[in-house]
């Protein structure tokens, strides 16, 4: 990399949006989960917030694939983010990025955003609580904290299955050995025969809890795991009166796998739906195709693109990721989203396609 590649006059700052970006290195972290790291060709400072995440836009047999991961970097090394993933059996997306992405790949990310983030939800007093490769946004806020020397006291509990799966141990060991405001506690739930372990063992419940974090009664909570696991975790902080406004989980929900099959579903779905009085139905026009239709109140945008053939973008479904980001030239929308688009965006007349709703005739450029 030439020093003129960190020249901050050439350097352009991440925003929400498309962007096509590198892969420059693979880290085996454990034995079924890696990290990929990625920079852009141009010098892009990858700011984020830190729990974010991006939606990668991939190709997979052919087909269209969208699918989400948190960053598991701090935007403290900003010349570059990375996502952590773990191989799923039987998984798709996993098993194709562990088997095909490599070195010097390029694709197209859409991001970052999300709102659970370590800066919308301050606090001096912080408990992480993660199980398996639900560490990732938290690493990134532990990752961010520990970089910036920020006056931060972190208490950091990973759940894992067993001692090798534990993703960045000897990290998170060097950050708790070299800073006083950086607990770690790792309960592994069960260990090979000749596998030593001396931590905690189980699940975590309430005794180990008050033993790790005796105040956590004062903490801000960010939870992030399997379901399961953060089931049992929210309801152990119910059972002891945790003020639940201080809890904050990431569930992305389900993410369908094929954007395109997705589409064709609730094209078919639709097909299916009610007659609805002539009067009611709203105009949808896709000004680049030059397509429109009539659609039924209630059905969203992405929906009349789908009734129509046009395959927009789709990750999450639910307003979250912003893959489905589209320019609304004229009419209005009611979009109830979760996060997935900034003000800005939104100033400039951009929608969510997956969660807005015309409330009158609309035009879209698409
Ligand atoms: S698909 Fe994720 S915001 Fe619409």
């Amino acid at each position: 990399m030439s020093s003129n590649f960190l020249n901050p006059v050439n350097t352009q700052t991440w925003a929400n949006g498309r962007h096509v970006v590198r892969c420059v290195k693979v880290i085996q972290e454990t034995w079924d989960v890696r990290t990929f790291c990625f920079m852009a060709d141009q010098p892009v400072m990858f700011f984020f917030k830190p729990g974010q995440f991006v939606t990668l836009e991939l190709e997979i047999d052919g087909q269209p694939v969208m699918r989400s991961y948190t960053i598991s970097s701090s935007p403290s090394v900003p010349y570059s983010f990375s996502i952590t993933i773990k191989r799923v059996p039987g998984g798709r997306v996993s098993n194709w990025l562990h088997e095909t992405l490599h070195e010097g790949q390029e694709l197209a990310v859409h991001g970052p955003v999300g709102l659970f983030n370590a800066i919308d939800y301050p606090s001096q007093k912080v408990l992480y609580l993660s199980g398996g490769v639900g560490i990732t946004p938290v690493m990134s806020m532990a990752r961010w904290f520990y970089d910036t020397n920020a006056n931060v006291d972190m208490v950091f509990v990973h759940s894992a299955r067993s001692p090798k799966d534990v993703i960045y141990q000897r990290e998170l060991e060097q950050m708790a050995a070299r800073i006083p405001n950086f607990a770690l506690h790792i309960i592994c739930e069960k260990h090979g025969l000749g596998e030593p372990w001396a931590g905690y063992r189980g699940y975590l419940n309430r005794p180990m809890l008050e033993l790790m974090a005796p105040d956590f009664l004062d903490r801000e909570v960010f939870c992030c795991g399997p379901t399961p696991y953060m089931t049992a975790v929210k309801r152990l902080l119910e059972q002891v009166g945790f003020d639940m406004s201080r809890y904050h989980e990431e569930s992305f929900g389900a993410t369908p796998a094929d954007a395109r099959a997705d589409a064709v579903e609730q094209a078919e779905q639709a097909a299916e739906a009610p007659e609805v009085p002539a009067s009611d139905l709203h105009q949808v026009e896709f000004v680049d195709t030059g397509k429109s239709i009539r659609v039924s109140p209630g059905e969203t945008v992405h929906a009349a693109a789908a009734k129509l053939g046009l395959t927009i973008p789709k990750a999450c479904g639910m307003g979250i990721c912003g893959t489905c980001k589209v320019l609304k030239l004229s009419g209005e929308v009611e979009m109830d989203h979760n996060g997935g688009i900034t003000e800005d965006d939104e100033a400039e007349g951009y929608i969510l396609a997956c969660c807005s709703v015309p409330r009158g005739d609309v035009r879209i450029e698409y």
